[in-house]
C-alpha cells in the first residue's frame, strides 16, 4: 500500500550555539578538548606522538602507575572477573565494596560510608535524597556542575550564596530555616576551578548556630588534604560536625568511583533511597581494589604527599616570581588568570607546541573576561619537568602580555 503521510523535518543540531562554537575552534586549530591520549605515565604523555609534560590532570598521589595500586587491580580482575553487572542494592554487592565502604568510613572518620561508581552519581543520589520538598538547599557559586545538576534533581528548595561568603550565606540561613524542614549547606571543600580552600570551620559555626545539616564534596581534597589525605574536614580538624562526606576516586584515587560517609543512620537512609546508587551497576572490581590499595599507600607513604606539596610550593613560589596571578591557591591547583578567552587558547596552543598538555577553563566555566588555564601538580612530576613548565610559562607571559592581576 502507498504511504501518503508527509515526511516531516527534523530540527539539527549543527546549528546549535555550542556547535558553531566548537567548529569556530576547530577551524583556527584551537579546539584543545577530547584530545586523544597515546600513551601515559601520569605525570607524562604522548600525544600525536609528541611527549608532554602533564599538568592537566587530576591525578594528584600520581598513583595510576603505581606498582602496588596496578597489581591490586589485576588480582581484582583475576579474582572477581570485569564487571558487577548490576547495582550493590541488587545482584552487583561483592564483599570488596563492602570492605572499602568500613575502610574507608575509617580513613575519612565518619561512622559509616557507601561507595558509588562515579563521584557525579554520589551527589546526584544522596543530594536528591536527602533535599525532600519541604527541605532547602544553600550552595555556594562556585559548586561543582554535579551539585547544581543535584539541585536540580532534588524535590526542595535550592539557594546559592556567594563564593565563600560566610555572610552571604548567614544571610540566608537567617532569614530562611525557619520556613523549612531540613537545612543543607552544601559546598565543595577545595573548590575545582580556582584550587582556594572552603571556609569549614565558619561553615560549621554557622550550621551549629542555625541548625542546619553540612554535606562537604571534597572531590579535590580527599586524599590530598589533612594528615595521610583524609581530606578539608580532617584539614580543619572538624570531622564530627561534617554530617556528610563526598568524594571521588576519580583523582587522587586513580580510578573511578564516588563515596559518601556520614553518621549510620544518614548513610543507611542513602543507601536506600539514592536513585543513582539503586538503579545504576556497581563499581567494578578493578576500580574497587584500586582505590583500596591508593588508601594504603597514602597512609603507608609519607613520602607521596611529602612529594605532592614539595612539588606545589615549587611550582606556585615559581608562577609568583613570575607575575601570574594564581587566585590564592593554596592546594594542588593553581589556575593562572590569563582574562581573554583567545588568549588563554593561543597560550594553550604555544604551551602544547613547548611539550606542555595545560587545560584552558572558559566562559561559562568562568565569568566573561576571566579566562584561565588551570594547572595543577601530582606527587609524581618531576622538579626537572616543573623547571621546564615554569620556564615556558616564563615565555608566555611576555609573549601574550598576560596581566599580573585580576581586571
Ligand atoms: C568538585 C567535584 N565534584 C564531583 C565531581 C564528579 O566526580 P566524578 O569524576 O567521580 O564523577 C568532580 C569531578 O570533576 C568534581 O570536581
Amino acid at each position: 500500500m502507498e504511504n501518503n503521510h508527509p515526511v516531516a523535518t527534523k530540527k539539527s543540531f549543527s546549528d546549535s550555539k555550542i556547535i558553531e562554537r566548537a567548529n569556530l575552534l576547530r577551524d583556527n586549530d584551537l579546539y584543545f578538548f577530547f584530545r586523544a591520549i597515546e600513551e601515559t605515565e601520569a605525570s607524562t604523555v604522548t600525544v600525536k606522538g609528541q611527549k608532554q609534560i602533564m599538568i592537566g590532570s587530576n591525578n594528584y598521589l600520581g598513583l595510576t602507575h603505581h606498582p602496588y595500586v596496578k597489581e591490586a587491580a589485576i588480582k581484582a580482575i583475576e579474582k572477581y572477573g570485569t564487571g558487577c553487572t548490576g547495582s550493590r542494592f541488587l545482584n552487583g554487592n561483592l564483599n570488596i565494596h563492602e570492605e572499602l565502604d568500613h575502610k574507608l568510613a575509617d580513613y575519612l572518620g565518619h561512622e559509616k560510608a557507601i561507595v558509588f561508581s562515579t563521584g557525579m552519581q554520589a551527589n546526584l543520589g544522596a543530594l536528591s535524597a536527602i533535599c525532600g520538598p519541604k527541605d532547602l538547599m544553600l550552595f555556594d557559586s562556585e559548586n561543582h556542575a554535579s551539585i547544581i545538576d543535584s539541585s536540580r534533581l532534588a524535590m526542595g528548595t535550592t539557594f546559592k550564596y556567594k563564593h565563600n561568603d560566610m555572610s552571604s550565606l548567614e544571610e540566608l540561613l537567617e532569614s530562611n530555616v525557619s520556613r523549612f524542614n531540613r537545612v543543607i549547606i552544601v559546598a565543595d571543600g577545595v573548590f575545582s576551578m580556582t584550587g582556594d580552600i572552603l571556609k569549614l570551620p565558619e561553615v560549621v559555626r554557622l550550621a551549629k548556630k542555625y541548625g542546619a545539616y553540612v554535606y562537604v564534596d571534597d572531590a579535590h581534597g580527599i586524599g590530598v588534604m589533612g594528615p595521610q589525605g583524609r581530606g578539608t574536614m580532617s584539614h580543619f580538624d572538624v570531622v564530627k560536625d561534617v554530617d556528610f562526606n563526598m568524594g571521588t576516586f576519580s583523582k587522587s584515587f586513580a580510578s573511578i568511583g564516588g563515596v559518601i560517609s556520614g553518621s549510620a543512620d544518614a548513610i543507611d537512609y542513602v543507601r536506600h533511597s539514592a536513585r543513582s546508587f539503586m538503579f545504576s551497576a556497581s563499581m567494578p572490581p578493578a576500580a574497587v581494589a584500586t582505590v583500596s590499595a591508593c588508601v594504603d599507600v597514602v597512609t603507608r607513604d609519607p613520602s607521596i604527599l611529602e612529594n605532592l606539596w614539595s612539588n606545589v610550593a615549587f611550582v606556585r613560589e615559581g608562577f609568583k616570581e613570575l607575575g601570574f596571578y594564581t587566585y590564592g591557591s593554596q592546594t594542588p591547583i593553581i589556575p593562572l588568570y590569563i582574562g581573554d578567552d583567545m588568549k588563554a587558547l593561543q597560550m594553550t596552543k604555544f604551551l602544547e607546541s613547548k611539550g606542555i598538555f595545560a587545560t584552558p577553563v572558559l566562559p561559562p566555566a568562568v565569568p566573561k573576561g576571566e579566562a584561565l588555564i588551570r594547572t595543577s601538580y601530582m606527587a609524581s612530576h618531576d622538579k626537572k619537568d616543573l623547571a621546564r613548565v615554569l620556564e615556558v610559562f616564563g615565555e608566555a607571559k611576555k609573549i601574550f602580555e598576560i596581566p599580573n592581576h585580576l581586571h
